[in-house]
């Protein structure tokens, strides 16, 4: 049977897990929370009502950065991170967001090139990995 797939705005703390299995499996489960957690907009992407997928939207006016995008290991590459992403940019047009942008790892650049994200020269190291700023401008 195909599999039922939701999206629902969820509670802070619902991020934490996958945050930390998909993304710092080795790190302290705390170093996954994040100081703004609770100022943000948290999205859970449902398989067959099992919380799979995650992310964490922070707006400053018109400004709307994405942080945390996670899929369960064992789930991804089958088009949960893709449904999440569009999900949130369907939500910042909704709220007439101007530009989208995130802290990419390098390694998961060509994934955020599928949705037109422009790499900047915005560049560093944190926490063993190699990041970009990446952008999207929203028209309308
Ligand atoms: C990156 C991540 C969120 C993508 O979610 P996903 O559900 O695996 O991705 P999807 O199945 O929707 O899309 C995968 C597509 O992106 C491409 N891709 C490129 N780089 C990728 C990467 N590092 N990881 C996954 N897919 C990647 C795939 O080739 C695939 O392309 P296709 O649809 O043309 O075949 C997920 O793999 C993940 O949680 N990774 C670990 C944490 C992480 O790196 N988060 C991002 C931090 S910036």
């Amino acid at each position: 049977m195909e599999t039922l797939i939701q999206i629902e705005q969820i509670f802070p703390s619902l991020t934490w897990r996958i945050r930390h299995e998909a993304m710092y499996p080795d790190m302290p489960f705390d170093s996954v929370k994040l100081k703004d957690d609770f100022e943000g907009t948290h999205f859970g992407l449902y398989a067959d009502h099992k919380l799979t997928g995650v992310v964490s939207l922070f707006s400053q006016g018109d400004v709307y950065q994405f942080r945390k995008l996670a899929v369960l290991p064992n789930e991804q590459k089958a088009g949960y991170g893709t449904k999440l992403m569009e999900y949130i940019l369907d939500f910042c047009k909704i709220q007439k967001a101007a530009v989208i942008w995130c802290n990419a790892r390098v390694n998961a650049k060509e994934f955020y090139f599928k949705f037109d994200f422009i790499e900047t020269e915005d560049t560093f190291f944190k926490d063993g990995y190699d990041f970009v700023v990446m952008e999207k401008e929203l028209k309308y």
